[in-house]
């Protein structure tokens, strides 16, 4: 494998999955295939998570990770060919991609979509400009339409703690008051299309993904309907597709509750909004996966890295 950018760049789940439970047992069982080797981590937008687990899987394996916030702290970067740049931009991607590329081995990046230009966000301007200029491997750390990383790590939490051969895993919309992206909805949807469970969403009129991500996979707009006999609930805000990047529902009757998924896990990215997006209780409660999952990130990430490595 050379780049991680989509969640298709899993070839086989199941022994992904496996894998990555080995590396949870013994993570540091490779600190030599990374020795002497540099990620680099470009952030255009905030992170917790996936700055640490990224850092640390990387130093798992004998990586020297170097990080740097590109918007704020770097020239600002041109994407677009041919531009006349006398505006805020000081640098284009085509000398910026080649020239991280002298320092690190791999490159991750973090780029959020505008959620004002469908088309735009679409293209994956940022990150396929770097798969396009930079020399070495690239990965995905969030980008417009998807976060491959996580979906990734929410089928190792979801193998961890299913208790049946094929769960009930539910995708769930819940409200938000700021306008966010599709990309963990749409990795997610992905990632639960490739395994052994049985995988719905629900989410009011108006918040369908993009048809052509969730496919055939049944979409509820009746959430009690969709959570019955749920072993997994996940939970994600999202902003309207069709009306891109508009928030058209802010009450809480999409809150999460305990009294709403009952006896299933709860599973979210992080961060999460206590008592707009889901009640404290849950959060708080027994079922709750999100600690587990964000452990998760770091074996996500260092098998990705351990993959990238080995591809040479
Ligand atoms: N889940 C996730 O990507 O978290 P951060 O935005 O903090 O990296």
């Amino acid at each position: 494998m050379k780049n991680y950018t989509h969640i298709n760049d899993i070839d086989d789940i199941n022994s992904w999955i496996k894998e990555a439970k080995a590396l949870k047992k013994n993570p540091l069982k490779d600190i030599e295939l990374g020795k002497n080797k540099t990620l680099g981590l470009l952030f255009f937008n905030s992170s917790l998570r996936t700055r640490l687990s990224t850092q640390k899987a990387a130093l798992n394996l004998g990586m020297n990770p170097i990080v740097m916030n590109v918007s704020g702290d770097a020239w600002g970067i041109e994407f677009l060919d041919g531009t006349v740049m006398n505006g805020n931009t000081a640098e284009h991607i085509k000398e910026a991609a080649q020239v991280v590329s002298q320092y690190c081995d791999v490159i991750a990046v973090r780029a959020f979509p505008t959620l004002i230009e469908k088309d735009k966000d679409e293209s994956e301007l940022v990150l396929s400009s770097f798969v396009k200029y930079a020399s070495v491997p690239i990965i995905n750390m969030e980008s417009a339409t998807g976060h491959p990383l996580q979906g990734f790590t929410d089928a190792i939490t979801i193998s961890e703690n299913a208790t049946k051969k094929k769960p009930k895993v539910v995708l769930s919309w819940a409200p938000h008051i700021k306008a966010l992206p599709h990309a963990v909805g749409n990795s997610f949807v992905q990632t639960m299309q490739k395994m052994d469970v049985e995988f719905v969403i629900t989410n009011p009129e108006g918040y369908n993904l993009n048809p052509e991500i969730t496919k055939d996979t049944p979409i509820y707009h009746n959430q009690k309907e969709a959570l019955k006999d749920a072993d997994f609930v996940y939970t994600k805000n999202w902003s309207s597709y069709d009306d891109y990047g508009k928030i058209l529902k802010t009450d809480s009757d999409w809150m999460i509750t305990n009294e709403k998924i009952g006896n299933a896990k709860f599973m979210h990215c992080l961060p999460v909004r206590r008592n707009l997006v889901v009640e404290d209780a849950v959060l708080d409660g027994e079922n709750s996966l999100v600690i587990e999952q964000a452990n998760n990130r770091t074996f996500a990430a260092q098998l990705v890295l351990k993959k990238i490595l080995e591809n040479g």
